[in-house]
């Protein structure tokens, strides 16, 4: 993905042991699309060398208010008007405290101050002892720096430079960039709670043995994303897969089909959206067997029964909540031919608004995929595209049926 492509950055580094992360995380940013201008202060100079951080950035570093290298040698005005924000990270408590009282007396805070306050959005990543973070006075900062319109970034927890452990440590270059691209998509979902089921789910015949399916819980795991990224607390009730939870949403696991129906029934009073994309098992072993069923070399086969699985798209489309449009269901279908026929087919048996066809074999595990949406008025396919683009395509989609998208 290229989801900073045509961004301008200044990064700034103040001084902080974190100064480390920072030059991961310009490689990262420019990975991701974005241009990166390096601003140092003093304090970050004695962590990392501008020569490193010309290096990755591929832009000599700025880090004097009196450098002379631009023709009108205003680097402070120059410097904030091309960016299309300015990332300060690591940002000590010493630097907040600065950026709060408005001073101006190196470049970076100078150029903060100068920035056009609508256009060039301020983000802050902290990093500082936990002592230093839990400080009244830094938290005062933060909360008044927020309210000045900046976006100050949460902090991790866990081991310190310092010896000690707490909160405070710069989040990973990783989280940040995460941040940082959530920041620059559209927030048409705020204020909007999504629910969401994915991957496959395990129905036990006894205790080693199982049916399931190939699902790999990518598109849900994809829709997850894109919908926080969209500013909506989401809730993603996921079968066992194999996936890391997209930063910032809310992950509960589960393993039956019975356990996902429990999971997303007790979540569903808040929700605002529930995104069906599970591919739950149809049928469950009658009784599972408490042991292990053995094999007794007389060639016999055990005699498995089956029972069908509580439908939870069904559930929850039929309650009152989703019938007086509080809640708005959306299905997945996944086949192997007829896609148009089976997926109008699946909407009106499930009784949901808005009803997405995929091709299983083409989509399960895969990076890639491709939808049909089925409404009331027909179909619209959205072509073959990376799962997480197609998910953003499909939660602005969702945020216009519901009004959402509208109202922001
Ligand atoms: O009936 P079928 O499995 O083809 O329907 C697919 C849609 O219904 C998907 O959105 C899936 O997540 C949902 N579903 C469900 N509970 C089931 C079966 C399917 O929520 N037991």
């Amino acid at each position: 993905m290229n989801d900073l492509a045509g961004k301008h950055i200044v990064l700034g580094l103040t001084g902080g042991i974190a100064c480390y992360k920072a030059a991961e995380l310009c490689r990262a940013l420019i990975k991701e699309g974005a241009t990166v201008q390096v601003v140092m202060t003093y304090a970050a100079s004695q962590f990392v060398t501008s020569i490193t951080m010309q290096a990755l950035s591929g832009r000599t570093v700025y880090d004097s208010t009196w450098d002379q290298r631009d023709a009108n040698s205003m680097p402070h005005i120059n410097l904030s008007r091309q960016a299309d924000a300015i990332l300060i990270a690591p940002c000590s408590a010493d630097f907040m405290a600065k950026l709060l009282h408005g001073r101006g007396d190196d470049l970076l805070s100078l150029l903060c101050l100068a920035r056009p306050l609508r256009t060039v959005p301020l983000l802050i990543a902290p990093a500082m002892n936990r002592e230093m973070w839990l400080h009244p006075a830094t938290q005062r900062n933060v909360a008044q720096l927020r309210q000045d319109g900046a976006i100050v970034f949460d902090v991790g927890r866990g081991d310190q430079a310092c010896g000690e452990t707490g909160d405070g440590r710069m989040l990973e270059s990783q989280e940040l960039l995460e941040d940082v691209i959530a920041f620059f998509q559209p927030k048409p979902l705020a204020g909007h709670r999504v629910l969401i089921t994915a991957g496959p789910t395990y129905e036990a015949i006894d205790p080693v043995r199982g049916i399931t399916n190939l699902s790999s819980g990518k598109m849900g795991f994809a829709l997850a994303r894109a919908a926080c990224q969209a500013g909506a607390q989401v809730t993603l009730v996921a079968g066992p897969v194999h996936l890391s939870t997209p930063r910032g949403v809310s992950r509960i696991d589960v393993v039956s089909a019975q356990n996902m129906l429990e999971a997303t029934v007790q979540h569903a009073p808040e929700a605002t959206i529930f995104i069906a994309t599970a591919a739950v098992a149809d049928w469950r072993s009658a009784a599972a067997a408490e042991q292990k069923i053995k094999k007794d070399g007389s060639g016999a086969v055990p005699a498995l029964s089956f029972v069908e699985n509580p439908d939870i798209l069904a559930t929850l489309a039929q309650s009152p909540r989703a019938r007086s449009g509080a809640l708005y269901c959306v299905g997945f279908a996944a086949e192997s031919h007829d896609l148009l026929a089976h997926a109008r087919a699946k909407r009106e048996r499930k009784g949901v608004p808005l009803l997405v066809g995929n091709i299983g074999p083409a989509t399960f595990g895969q990076d890639e995929n491709a939808l049909l949406l089925v409404d009331e008025h027909g179909s619209t396919e959205m072509a073959r595209d990376s799962k997480l683009s197609l998910a953003r395509k499909l939660i602005a989609d969702i945020a216009r049926r519901t009004g959402a998208g509208a109202k922001k």
